[in-house]
């Protein structure tokens, strides 16, 4: 990895967004910026809906927390494909595009990368013929494929009636529904997330339950439990193996980052809930020498 110092006046543009300043949730851009400008690289945060910015002064933008993207997604792929024609944007936009969508999880699949069950729906009658196809007393997530930061996404009784509502909500939106049976490890907090830097696994953290049953977060409020973890053979080689699959899948190249999202679960096996790509939190603030990885990343990746 690269140790030379830019040559001078290099900016790396942190990605970010200033739509939450209440509950500012990422820990990972001052860190980040920090082990950046420890290589001697000019890099602030910047955000994304900001038209006073000149993109094109950026010699890399690095998309870290534009995390109102789904609720202006037009404007954001506009600015994606702006961006992305006047400096180098990581991960690419291309591979962002195709990360939107969680449809991209039956690609992998069919890849051969194991991920939780999933049917995609368009209509409210292929919900309702999956919840009433569910075992008694079963519980199902519901979420739209299009999402971040479990948005729309809820825990339901396969009769709740509230299940369906959230279907409707989200098809009444556009969206496309995915249904999931409840992987239950999931529910008790045992998803884990790793981190695949520039092809290197750096950590791995646990974020805590989510979905409160019958809609809803837990509390309320979206709000993780990052704890670092350790990572078995078994993981660290799914990892891997995932992200060869999104390089094949994509022909993109080897991403800067990706977060890949697992649960070892009884029924299913060591299984994909999702692979992030573009606005993963990174939990840098837990595992503060990850910063420097990343960084390091970042700077290979300037010419
Ligand atoms: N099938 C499932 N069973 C139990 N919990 C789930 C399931 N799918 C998602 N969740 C919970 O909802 C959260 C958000 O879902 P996820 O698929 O990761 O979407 P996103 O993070 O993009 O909003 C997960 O982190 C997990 O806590
Ligand atoms: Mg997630």
């Amino acid at each position: 990895m690269s140790t030379t110092p830019s040559r001078p006046g290099t900016r790396v543009g942190v990605v970010v967004t200033d739509s939450y300043p209440a509950e500012d949730l990422d820990h990972d851009t001052a860190p980040l910026v920090a082990a950046l400008r420890a290589r001697g690289v000019e890099a602030h945060a910047t955000v994304w809906h900001d038209a006073s910015v000149d993109w094109s002064t950026y010699d890399l933008l690095v998309l870290r927390s534009p995390w109102d993207y789904p609720e202006r997604l037009p404007e954001f792929l506009a600015w994606l494909d702006h961006a992305g024609s006047v400096t180098q944007v990581l991960n690419p936009p291309a591979l962002v595009r195709w990360n939107l969508d969680k449809r991209y999880l039956t690609q992998l699949a069919a890849l051969g990368v194991d991920v939780v069950p999933t049917t995609y729906r368009t209509s409210l009658d292929d919900v309702r013929a999956d919840l009433a196809g569910t075992a008694p007393g079963a519980h199902v997530v519901l979420k739209p494929a299009v999402s971040a930061g479990a948005r729309d996404t809820g825990l339901f009784h396969a009769d709740d009636a509230r299940a369906l509502a959230l279907a409707a909500r989200i098809l009444d939106g556009g969206g496309v529904v995915m249904v999931q049976p409840e992987v239950p490890e999931l529910s008790q907090g045992r998803e884990k997330a790793l981190y695949v830097i520039d092809g290197r696994l750096t950590h791995a953290i646990a974020k805590g339950a989510l979905l409160a049953p019958g809609g809803g977060l837990i509390g309320g409020v979206y709000a993780e439990h990052p704890e670092q973890v350790d990572v078995t053979d078994a993981e660290a080689a799914f990892a891997q193996r995932v992200v060869a699959a999104v390089t094949e899948a994509t022909g993109l190249g080897v991403p800067l980052y990706a977060r890949i999202d697992t649960v070892d679960s009884a029924a299913h096996g060591l299984v994909l809930l999702e692979a992030e790509l573009f606005e993963p939190a990174l939990n840098l603030h837990v595992v503060p020498e990850a910063a420097g990885v990343v960084a390091a990343a970042v700077h290979a990746r300037l010419d």
